[in-house]
């Protein structure tokens, strides 16, 4: 008995070890951790239960059955983060570059069928450099099985991907199909062909990292979420992460313990918005200011930053918030911002998340290139996703709330729950400048009367009343009250049920 035991410790060490010192020596030098380090720190102390620690590869082709390190290149199991379950994967760079082989996908996807079966979020950590060569179709079907599941498991479960080292080819795709994408800044990559490709196909040099590192997929690209300084700081951000997010799209989020009065006023408020209109003013205090203790967990920082989405907690419930920032291409819609804030409410809707909106918007960005790329199509996504989101919406208008982009941003006629403007609204189809140069064209030489125009204009719509007298708007708010307000309204909300009519699926504009 005691040699068996003695054998399990000693076959456990080795896969401990995966690809060896050296190599685990080289993972070291180029400043990231180990597979197994990193489950360490994702996870909570001593939480971490393995599957599949002895599996190996059944390649018998170029030599390979002479080298079966036990793992096969992944850790995969299940642990808590803060207490709560999430199911996560590790790849071993140690172990053939972490390559996918055939049983390195199945030891992925046993963990994917365990997270929809329990309820878990998944969350991968990727470093790898791609399909295992030595197994050609094998490990293709393997990373098949892998995005059918990922598929599968969208909007069942939360997935996280961090990018911790290569992530290249078809490889990318797992990730894109999952919730969230974070990288490490200098060490980690994603692209469908690399340099060399490149430069033969298209004649462009470009370097690994200028091609898809963490700079161009959180700024250029948006395929990341978000972008770390290194391993320590991107596990820890997940942690953080998870901690808003409810285990499944059967439960709430996680309700925390909170330190800030509900009813907390801020007079600061009352004088955020800038007397001229056309006068930025920075929309994130207004979040901070909302939000329990300030907190405030930015998604997609450093893409589109005319508009802002991230988590914040109202008497310790997530809430999700979309907030058109002026300071930004005056705050405008576009197709990025779009983009960006369609994804992000769809995302709230699918896994019962509230949603705030915070309004101030000039309207969509005129312009050839934005009509070319798509404006409608891409606008319509966010038209949509609110449209449907059956999530508690509530929508402050702080400032500007024109055309179509005021339809566009939770308004009442999208099912907005509680819609609330602060005095300073102006809801109106358009600017009073612009308003008055198309409906007093007549007048056009005339600055005295166009002024005239313009001030009557501004006088009728550059306010919240003409919305509020349709009930449209459910209440014109004083700034200073405005957590307190939003919190009430989210607490009224809690027990909401609205449901869409059957269908298979929609047909989001894509
Ligand atoms: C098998 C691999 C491997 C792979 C790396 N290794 N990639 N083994 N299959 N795909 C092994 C290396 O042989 C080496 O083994 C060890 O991992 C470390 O690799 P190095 O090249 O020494 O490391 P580094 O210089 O850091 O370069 C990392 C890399 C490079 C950029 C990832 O290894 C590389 O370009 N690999 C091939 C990438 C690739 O073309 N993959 C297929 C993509 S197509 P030793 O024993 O020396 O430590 C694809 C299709 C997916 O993935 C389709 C899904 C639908």
């Amino acid at each position: 008995m005691k040699d068996i035991l003695q054998e399990l410790e000693e076959r456990r060490a080795t896969a401990r070890l995966g690809g060896g010192q050296r190599r685990i020596d080289s993972q070291h030098g180029r400043g990231k951790l180990t597979a197994r380090e990193r489950i360490e720190l994702l996870l909570d102390e001593d939480s971490f239960e393995e599957f599949d620690m002895f599996k190996s590869h059944r390649c018998t082709d170029f030599g390979m059955e002479k080298d079966k390190p036990a793992g096969d290149g992944v850790i995969t199991g299940w642990g808590t983060i803060n207490g709560r379950m999430v199911y996560v994967f590790s790849q071993d760079f140690t172990v053939f570059g972490g390559s996918l082989s055939e049983t390195h996908a199945e030891k992925i996807c046993k963990i994917q069928d365990m997270a929809v079966q329990n309820g878990a979020p998944i969350i991968g950590l990727n470093d790898s450099g791609g399909a295992r060569i030595q197994e050609g179709v094998a490990s293709l079907a393997g990373y098949a099985e892998v995005f059918q599941r990922n598929i599968m498991a969208s909007g069942v479960v939360p997935q996280i991907s961090v990018i911790m080292g290569p992530c290249a080819g078809g490889a990318v795709y797992s990730p894109a199909m999952t919730d969230f994408i974070f990288m490490v800044k200098d060490t980690s990559y994603m692209f469908v062909t690399g340099p060399d490709v490149v430069k033969t196909v298209t004649n462009e040099v470009v370097t690994a990292e200028e091609l898809g590192g963490a700079s161009t997929h959180t700024k250029k690209s948006s395929v990341a979420d978000g972008a770390f300084e290194n391993d320590v700081e991107a596990l820890a951000e997940v942690r953080r992460l998870v901690d808003f997010l409810p285990l499944n799209n059967r439960e709430k989020p996680p309700v925390r313990p909170f330190f800030d009065e509900p009813g907390r006023l801020e007079a600061s408020l009352d004088t955020l918005i800038p007397e001229n209109p056309n006068t930025p003013y920075d929309m994130k205090e207004l979040i901070t200011k909302i939000g329990d203790e300030g907190d405030f967990y930015e998604i997609q920082e450093d893409y589109a930053k005319n508009i802002i989405t991230g988590f914040m907690r109202l008497e310790g419930q997530t809430v999700g918030v979309v907030a058109n920032q002026p300071m930004v291409l005056a705050g405008c819609l576009d197709i990025d911002s779009s983009r960006k804030a369609a994804r992000f409410v769809r995302f709230c809707d699918c896994f019962e998340i509230p949603i705030l909106t915070l309004v101030d918007v000039p309207g969509f960005l005129p312009g050839t290139s934005q009509e070319y790329g798509g404006v409608i199509k891409h606008g319509a996504k966010l038209l949509f996703a609110y449209g449907e989101a059956t999530v508690p919406k509530v929508t402050v208008i702080t400032r500007k709330a024109y055309g179509g982009a005021y339809d566009v941003m939770a308004s009442k006629h999208l099912r907005g729950d509680f819609n609330y403007a602060w005095p300073t609204a102006e809801i109106a189809v358009m600017g009073a400048k612009g308003a008055t140069e198309i409906i007093h064209r007549a007048d056009l030489g005339d600055a005295e009367k166009i002024a005239a125009h313009t001030a009557d204009y501004e006088d009728r719509f550059a306010n919240p009343f003409v919305a509020a007298e349709r009930g449209f708007i459910d209440e014109v708010i004083q700034p200073r009250g405005t957590r307190k307000r939003v919190a009430r309204a989210f607490a009224s909300l809690r027990n909401k049920k609205l449901e869409n009519p059957w269908k298979k699926h929609d047909n989001i504009p894509l």
